[in-house]
């Protein structure tokens, strides 16, 4: 048996991504290793979204180049940043393989020329491959929550955005392929799936949609949690929501990426909606799931982007009082809608104290959130011990709230009941029932 390391970069989709190559590759002989060192075949699964993101990865690659200066070892770099940089990759010398999202399946091929002495590279898009049929080995710590790729791809031309160019056409995954995989989970020891795709919403097989598929998977695997991500505020429906009101097991949070409060920042980031269409959104959500946390990404400093239009961003962070978010500031791509029509010309320390200002509220917005759950009762899923002790577990609870308490009796993947006695700006801090 060959030993393969692989690093994962980026978001859910890569990590699933990951989960995929390990189980094409150990059909062809090799078995996965957490060590560098013995590793026959070095890879990263890599991210383009931000330009931060990708000069991590050149620095990996000169640390993985050390290994391979000193022994046999095969280098591959794979996902989003080879599909976008391709040759470029390869011409640095530092690299083997380059394979972008769409051509694991040729992987095993790849890695034994490669081996040989012949440098691959496969960046070609598709616009059918969903791995369906792929039972995915799974890379999580404790074995209790599961990803479940439904979609791949991205038909939306948000001019911020690499992903479409970087993952391809939007297409959907069958709808049977991903229950028996979910009914795969359940059989195990897992407790928890996620639903991935760019935009769930858009999930469509023939006439299976994404409100369709979330119910046939709650109803398929009653025991275990479902959660999805990441929804889009245009296409969010009702139907999603009174699904997940009829299904207890489909946990309360939504993922609902604003990216600005200014309608029109929304409009040159061609996002398909305006403020006062997420607000509704965000009132209905409330409406028909009262207890759902609501959560959202935002970019500050995008493309001429004035103090007011940040007003403006601030204003609904605090309208809406968003239970988390992701928070970043704006990192112009190459080839995107942006990049060709719009200057990047916000200075970088606008952009950063702005991005401080929406953490600093978000920060407060989050604590607030927290106390007000002070005194509830909530059932939380285990998934090991706290990081800070280890007399005490830790779980989220259906709200995706990370939950610690006192506890040696449970394990990861038990549920327990709790009630929250205090908190941070990040946990709940409470007690065993
Ligand atoms: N499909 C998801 C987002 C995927 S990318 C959606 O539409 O919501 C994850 C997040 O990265 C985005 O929500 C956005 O906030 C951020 N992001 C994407 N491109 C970016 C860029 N060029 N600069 C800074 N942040 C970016
Ligand atoms: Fe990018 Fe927009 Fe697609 Fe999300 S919906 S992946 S932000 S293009
Ligand atoms: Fe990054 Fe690709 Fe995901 S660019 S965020 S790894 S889809």
């Amino acid at each position: 048996m060959k030993k393969v390391y692989i690093e994962t970069y980026g978001c859910q989709m890569n990590v699933a991504d990951t989960e995929v190559i390990f189980s094409i590759l150990s059909e062809h002989g090799y078995e996965r290793t957490l060590s560098i060192e013995e590793a026959d075949v070095i890879m990263a699964n890599t991210c383009s979204v931000r330009d931060n993101a990708e000069q991590r990865i050149k620095g990996r690659i000169e640390q993985f180049n050390l290994q391979r200066r000193t022994r046999k070892v095969t280098v591959g770099i794979l996902g989003c940043m080879a599909e976008r940089m391709k040759e470029e990759i390869l011409q640095t010398g530092k690299v083997d393989v380059v394979a972008g999202p769409d051509s694991y399946r040729n992987l095993p091929a790849m890695l034994e020329a490669a081996a040989e002495g012949k440098p691959q590279i496969n960046v070609t898009l598709s616009r059918e491959e969903t791995y369906a049929e792929i039972s995915p080995i799974r890379t999580d710590k404790n074995g209790v929550s599961a990803f479940i790729s439904i979609m791949r791809g991205c038909n939306n031309v948000c001019s911020y955005c690499v992903v479409p160019f970087t993952r391809g056409a939007e297409r959907s995954r069958n709808w049977r392929s991903i229950v028996r995989e979910a009914c795969e989970c359940s059989t195990g020891w897992y407790k928890e799936i996620t639903l991935l795709g760019q935009n769930v919403d858009s999930y469509c097989d023939g006439d299976v949609t994404f409100a369709k598929l979330l119910a046939i998977v709650a109803e398929a695997v009653p025991r275990m949690r479902i959660r999805f991500s990441t929804s889009n505020p245009q296409d969010i429906s009702d139907e999603v929501l009174t699904t997940m009101a009829d299904h207890p097991n489909i946990c309360r949070h939504i993922h609902l990426p604003v990216q600005s409060g200014s309608n029109r920042m929304l409009e040159k980031m061609r996002r398909r909606y305006t403020r006062e269409w997420y607000l509704a959104r965000v009132d209905r959500i409330r409406e028909i799931l009262p207890d759902c946390a609501i959560t959202t990404d935002v970019i500050a400093g995008f493309c001429s982007e004035t103090e007011e239009d940040h007003m403006e961003t601030l204003s609904l962070f605090r309208e809406v009082g968003f239970d988390a978010a992701y928070m970043f500031y704006y990192s112009e791509r190459p080839g995107t809608l942006a990049a060709r029509k719009f200057k990047d010309d916000v200075p970088i320390e606008v952009k950063t104290r702005r991005l401080e200002e929406i953490i600093a509220l978000q920060n407060r917005l989050s604590l607030e959130s927290n106390r007000k759950d002070i005194g509830k009762r909530f059932e939380v899923l285990v998934e090991g011990v706290s990081r800070k002790s280890d007399t005490e577990l830790c779980g989220r609870n259906s709200q995706n709230k990370m939950c610690v308490w006192a506890d040696t009796a449970h394990r990861a993947g038990d549920t327990v009941e709790v009630e929250v006695c205090d908190c941070t700006q990040a946990t709940l801090l409470c007690r065993l029932i």
